[in-house]
């Protein structure tokens, strides 16, 4: 595995480096080697000058390499010529990631947007050199060995499967509409977790919600959001939805895949983005996350009140050396420090922005008087017959639901 050393945005090259490796092992690639070069130029033909391509072929034959993954975008023609002179497969970053994507997307949706950035990186490769192009790498993935297609798909082919694409994708997206104003009328606050890869959202998620799901040191866990129900100390319920983990300089042609998994987050009540207090890539990965929610529609969202910052693994950080702002909160989602008062803090973030309001229900309406009492503060109640007066302070997502839920005279 290499990254060639170029000026890296805000990252160095060996976090880069770091990041392509634990990429690998999300795919159960087995990390023989990984190093750092430095070009002085990038050859057109084969992007390595014969200098360097001489020494990965010394490691190739020593360490039995099968793979090599070039962290940068290779041009086709040179994927190609470093296939041929080294005599193992070669992929780039972008199919690196796409392979890691289509292993991991589990709904149509997910699954869909992932071969459309295929298709549209195959696409981009065709234009640039279709006379390179013998064997085609379809959907089954990059890495498919004997198994890979060999079908040779032509633009126009490609074209009419992304026009296909793109219609059932609206398709669904206007019935996870549907399905998303249903879910607002559920009963409960959605809580999202969003953050980089690798930072332990899901095991942050497992741990408060005590559930078993995908959660291993492999990036890209979750592709598709994962929500289940929690309860808080103040005795109401949450849900809480575990997203796709971001990844530093991600190819423009997964942008959109990885935007449309994340929709989930603009629905939520309160967003928690989880930090690794341990990476020095932190800062940057917080304002990454930060501009990408802002392009969600979710402007200014760290001075809103329903935003909350945790620096997860502080078990592996030394006492005293980090300091905390005021919404963010230290914990440790493996040893479970610092959760007990995430908690609280969520009670207190959901009923920030009350608002105080007269409702008239049925008097024999148990479950709506039992919502009342756990979502809000009742103030006073009075019986009018078969009816009830009731007095009470709602928090403003609370008080919409409120709205969607029942036909109740607001006041
Ligand atoms: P993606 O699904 O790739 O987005 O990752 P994620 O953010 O969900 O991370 P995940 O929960 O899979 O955790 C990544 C690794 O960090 C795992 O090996 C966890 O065991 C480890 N981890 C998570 N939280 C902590 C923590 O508080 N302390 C320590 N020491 N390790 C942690």
């Amino acid at each position: 595995m290499v990254c060639p050393w170029t000026p890296l945005s805000a990252f160095d090259a060996e976090a880069r480096l770091r990041e392509t490796v634990d990429l690998g092992a999300a795919i159960d690639l087995d990390v023989v080697w990984s190093d750092i070069i430095k070009l002085r130029e990038i050859r057109a033909g084969s992007f390595f000058g014969q200098g360097v391509i001489a020494r990965i072929a010394a490691i190739v034959s020593e360490k039995e390499v099968e793979l090599l993954v070039v962290d940068a975008d290779l041009m086709p023609i040179q994927q190609r010529n470093l296939e041929k002179e080294l005599n193992i497969k070669i992929i780039d970053r972008t199919a690196l990631i796409l392979e890691i994507f289509g292993e991991r997307a589990q709904t149509k949706e997910g699954r869909l947007q992932v071969e459309l950035a295929h298709l549209t990186y195959q696409r981009s490769r065709l234009v640039r050199s279709w006379t390179h192009l013998e064997r085609q790498r379809g959907g089954a993935g990059f890495l498919g060995g004997p198994g890979e297609t060999q079908i040779e798909l032509d633009r126009r082919i490609i074209d009419e499967n992304i026009v296909k694409i793109n219609t059932t994708l609206e398709k669904i997206k206007k019935t996870r509409g549907l399905q998303r104003t249903a879910r607002k009328k559920v009963p409960y606050p959605i809580v999202a977790l969003v953050g980089y890869t690798n930072t332990g959202k899901s095991t942050l998620f497992n741990r408060l919600t005590q559930a078993n799901v995908f959660a291993e040191d492999l990036l890209f866990a979750t592709l598709d959001t994962t929500m289940r129900r929690l309860k808080l100390p103040s005795g109401c319920e949450i849900i809480l939805s575990d997203t796709v983990g971001f990844i530093s300089d991600l190819p423009h042609e997964l942008i959109m895949a990885f935007r449309a998994t994340l929709e989930e987050v603009v629905e939520a009540d309160v967003v928690i983005q989880v930090l690794d207090s341990g990476n020095k890539d932190n800062r940057q990965q917080r304002q990454d996350v930060l501009e990408v929610l802002h392009n969600l529609g979710l402007e200014q969202i760290e001075y809103q009140n329903n935003y909350i910052e945790v620096y997860n693994k502080i078990d592996l950080v030394a006492d005293g050396s980090l300091k905390f702002g005021d919404k963010s909160l230290p914990i440790s989602a493996l040893t479970g420090q610092g959760c007990d008062a995430l908690l609280l803090r969520l009670d207190e973030v959901l009923r920030r922005n009350y608002k105080e309001l007269t409702i008239n229900i049925d008097a024999a309406d148990g479950r709506l008087w039992a919502w009342l009492h756990c979502h809000g503060e009742i103030i006073k109640s009075k019986e009018r017959g078969n009816m009830m007066q009731i007095t009470v302070r709602l928090s403003a997502a609370d008080y919409s639901r409120l709205q969607n839920m029942y036909e109740v005279g607001l006041t």
